[in-house]
């Protein structure tokens, strides 16, 4: 198998709390992972990333690990982790684990060691440990989550978390720290699997004594990068390995520079998950990212959502379409029907653009955000610390639908640790795979177009009306999609096409097709 795999495959993100649930707890685990896998085969991936299984309190859904070489019990075991990583790679699909190295969990055994070891201790260098200026915070950060920065421990000190509190952030500069994460990078690798996905990965550096300098003081410090050329240089003595950062930048000139050679393979291109449905923002976006990533050698990666966005389904139906973190539009209105419309377009666009494609789990049953949770049942930290402004992010968590007319669905024998809504009896696997028109039936006939002739190489724009994206690929393959507001004319042998075309070889709007 190839040792680049990674510049042309669709990678299927698992959201393991949410995808199938084998031991009847209500929360997903790695049992009802492997009872799935044969879904996944089916559905055409090559690779899996999976979000944080590892022991945690679950602060942050898992993103606040508390032993980077363990599994969570509500997961399964290492053993099985182990196993699943063999059946996967038997079937010919990679796996992609999540590492978090800008924070750890305030239940790890360092952290409760600084916690313990006190004031001026060894142990407390390895986070940011800092005096409050009398009975304010060392500085006036604020967490990405909402309020400040800092939280002070019993014996007065105050400890630096960018996320949640119960996420203390690593001190960088520290040796230990840097060793530990080669180390844990090592166990993963010896296990098997084929990638590390690196959460948060531009802000693992700050120096919050700095004066202030005009710089961001976190985000996106020169010295980030010495980091990843450490963690590159151990990951090519592994073949076939790949680094995928996330790293959420404007500046795609900063952004190129996680890509040098001997840094990251990839990153995920957010600029195309934010941009909204529009012809012009989206071939800027795409020509833009060939122009950063070409001349660093990286492939393209395209993405439509995440375990941290609002589903494309529901933001696409809304009257501005783009995503933004810093406002989520919860409950903006939504027009479902023009929402799947276009959410099936950009499903061929994206499976059409050259390099790698990440499939969110759902994505390909068209699951909606599930904006009508009860505020009682939301987990994420976001709702609390933004003091229940931010409704955050569990509305594109919800348990998959796989059978059956009611809750769960066949997600599992148990109520799912969030509601399913009514509604997806329509959506559930077994629904879908009955039904020629539907989304999952879409993505796995794409899917297997694309496998055999599109993933890495090169597009040239083709010429085309306004509001209209025409593109031709290597093979010879043509993908046109309408983003205007009236039907235009389209010639060839139709592959594929996300909706209907109207009589006389019209392309509707808001509909993509691939032609020979
Ligand atoms: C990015 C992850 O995708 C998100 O879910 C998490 O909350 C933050 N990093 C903090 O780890």
């Amino acid at each position: 198998m190839s040792e680049t795999w990674w510049r042309g495959a669709a990678i299927y993100q698992v959201y393991l709390r949410s995808f199938a649930d084998g031991n009847g707890d209500g929360t997903g685990d790695l049992a009802g992972l492997r009872a799935r896998l044969a879904y996944l085969a089916e559905l055409g991936i090559d690779a899996i990333w999976l979000n944080p299984w590892y022991p945690s309190p679950m602060a942050d859904g898992g993103y606040d690990v508390a032993d980077y070489r363990g599994v969570h019990p509500w997961f399964g075991t290492l053993a099985e982790a182990e196993a699943f990583i063999g059946e996967a790679h038997g079937l010919g699909i990679r796996i992609i684990v999540d590492v978090v190295p800008n924070h750890t969990s305030d239940r790890s055994e360092w952290f409760r060691a600084a916690l313990a070891a006190g004031p001026g201790s060894p142990e407390r260098e390895r986070f940011w440990f800092r005096p409050g200026r009398g009975d304010a915070p060392p500085n006036d950060w604020k967490s990405i989550f909402g309020g400040p920065a800092w939280t002070r421990v019993p014996d007065g000190e105050w400890y630096l978390h960018l996320f949640a509190p119960e996420q203390p952030d690593f001190n960088w500069t520290h040796p230990e720290v840097v060793q530990e994460f080669l180390d844990v990078l090592r166990f993963w690798f010896d296990r098997g699997v084929d990638g590390i996905r690196v959460d948060s990965a531009a802000v693992l550096v700050k120096d919050p004594d700095a004066e202030p300098d005009g710089l961001d003081p976190y985000t996106d410090r020169d010295a980030v990068h010495e980091i990843y050329r450490g963690w590159r240089a151990l990951a090519d003595t592994y073949p076939g390995r790949v680094l995928v950062g996330e790293v959420w930048l404007p500046d795609q000139e900063r952004l190129a520079r996680y890509l040098r050679p001997d840094e990251m393979h990839t990153v995920f291109n957010f600029p195309f998950l934010g941009a909204p449905w529009d012809a012009g923002v989206l071939r800027g976006v795409i020509d833009d990212t060939f122009a950063t990533l070409g001349p660093m050698g990286a492939p393209a990666t395209w993405v439509l959502g995440n375990h941290d966005v609002t589903r494309p389904v529901t933001r696409y139906g809304r009257r501005d379409t783009s995503f933004d973190h810093a406002d989520r539009k919860h409950l903006a209105p939504t027009d479902p029907v023009l929402g799947v419309r276009r959410a099936r377009a950009a499903a061929l666009l994206s499976l059409a653009l050259p390099g790698g494609v990440y499939i969110y789990q759902g994505e390909e049953l068209g699951l909606p955000e599930v904006e009508d949770l009860p505020d009682e049942m939301r987990q994420d930290p976001i709702w609390e610390r933004s003091g229940r402004t931010d409704r955050g992010r569990d509305g594109c968590r919800v348990p998959l639908p796989w059978s059956g007319v009611e809750p769960p669905f066949g997600f599992g024998d148990a109520e799912p640790w969030l509601p399913q809504p009514a509604g997806w009896k329509e959506l559930t696997v077994e629904a879908q795979l009955a039904d020629p028109a539907s989304m999952l039936e879409l993505y796995r006939e794409a899917l297997r177009v694309r496998r055999a002739e599109l993933g890495d190489g090169s597009l040239t724009w083709l010429p085309s009306e306004e509001g209209v994206l025409a593109f031709a690929r290597d093979s010879g393959l043509r993908c046109v999609v309408n983003l205007g507001a009236a039907p235009v004319p389209v010639a060839g042998e139709v592959l594929l096409a996300s909706g209907p075309l109207d009589g006389d070889g019209l392309l509707p709007p808001d509909t993509a097709v691939w032609l020979r």
